[in-house]
């Protein structure tokens, strides 16, 4: 069945043929967009919704994501609104509460964020193992998430279990647990950080990973300077997230490679870091996302226009900049950007409709719900 969306007053489609265009119509078919163009030049198609002038955007693509715990640490946000720092440790919370769960409860989880991560536009998911670190709860994360996101990644590089001994953890990470997620995931990644691995361990984890024919990415540069950009640059990582502490040569590294800075705003106002430096990376070239990092510990959102307002309001992205980061940007970071993240024929029929004129509200009225309708592979989703 095939629908035509008129009435479209702009839209962004992040094809570089088809650009920015005013007074446009989309026909959907099935779950693939059949045609983009004028609303006069519009074909007929079985359905017509007519979004009355508002503006329509590819889906937001949620290239970062922690969704499969249990557990809440909303004692640990208030200690460190009221000034404790943030660390990795409160990771090991996380582990306990979901290594307690059932399957059940942690599948009520995941769907329960996802389906609050679409209402909001979110049209495309990546998501992480990391809060198992046992052979058996990491494979379980792993197949529990692939029920319920678009991507999934292999975290258990995430901390060193508490009273475990770093090496045998690494290899145990690097040996049978990697044997045993592989197959139910695309992705593999580490937190290279201090109080987490350090360069060498991510190197064994990321050499490891790829010799699996598994892809890479990396939570790199953010409690402070690190190894990990340097390091998905030099394995070719699709993506090093976080990115919030860069030196010159950090920026220069990722102007010069295919590997997306995924930039996660939303965490860095939660942990109370500093703002990664999206201008530098932008004006050096780099292919810069912007994700949500959903997680109860570090950044309990599933809000992509929250982390859109804050690039454009705070980082001094534009909106355009800011609005195809979290969309063609996400996919990129995905390697999925032929597929979603763009809206032009073949794509995946995933359309945010604004009730708003233009993309620029997000940032001109931060806060107001602007989801007025949503398609997710062709279908009527909000
Ligand atoms: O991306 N940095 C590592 N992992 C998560 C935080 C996880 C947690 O605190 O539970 C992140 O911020």
């Amino acid at each position: 069945m095939s629908i035509l969306v008129t009435g479209i007053a702009e839209l962004t489609t992040n094809d570089d043929e088809l650009g920015t265009l005013a007074d446009a119509a989309v026909v959907l078919d099935g779950d693939r967009v059949a045609w983009v163009g004028p609303a006069v030049d519009a074909p007929a198609a079985d359905e017509r919704v007519d979004v009355e002038g508002r503006a329509v955007l590819p889906g937001w693509v949620d290239s970062h994501t922690h969704l499969v715990f249990a557990g809440d640490r909303t004692a640990e946000f208030a200690a460190r609104m009221a000034g404790k720092p943030y660390t990795a440790g409160g990771i090991a919370v996380t582990v306990e509460a979901t290594r307690a769960a059932t399957d059940e409860e942690l599948s009520v989880g995941l769907r329960r964020h996802v389906a609050e991560a679409v209402a909001q536009g979110t049209t495309y998911l990546e998501t992480k193992t990391g809060y198992g670190l046992t052979v058996e709860d990491e494979v379980r994360s792993a197949r529990l998430a692939a029920e319920h996101a678009d991507e999934v990644t292999f975290l258990g590089a995430h901390l060193v279990p508490p009273g475990t001994d770093p090496q045998s953890y690494v290899d145990l990470v690097t040996g049978e647990m990697l044997d045993a997620v592989a197959p139910h995931v695309r992705w593999a990644d580490v937190f290279c950080e201090t109080g987490a691995f350090d360069e060498s361990q991510s190197r064994a984890v990321l050499t490891a990973a790829a010799a699996k024919g598994l892809g890479l990415r990396v939570h790199g540069n953010q409690l402070g300077p690190g190894p990990g950009v340097r390091l998905a640059v030099e394995l070719n990582a699709a993506s090093v997230d976080h990115c919030t502490y860069l030196t010159e040569s950090d920026v220069d590294a990722l102007a010069n490679s295919d590997t997306v800075a995924t930039l996660l705003p939303a965490c860095d106002l939660s942990t109370r870091q500093p703002l990664p430096d999206a201008r530098a990376l932008l004006d050096a070239g780099a292919t810069v996302a912007l994700a949500s990092n959903c997680n109860p510990g570090s950044s309990y959102t599933s809000s992509m226009a929250y982390c859109v307002t804050t690039a454009v309001l705070q980082m001094r992205m534009s909106v355009a900049e800011a609005v195809r980061a979290a969309t063609w940007g996400g996919a990129r970071a995905l390697r999925r950007e032929h597929e979603v993240g763009i809206v032009r024929p073949g794509a995946r029929a995933d359309l945010h409709v604004l009730n708003a004129p233009s993309a620029t509200h997000l940032a001109y009225r931060p806060g107001v719900p602007l989801t007025w309708a949503v398609w997710r592979a062709g279908k009527r989703v909000s």
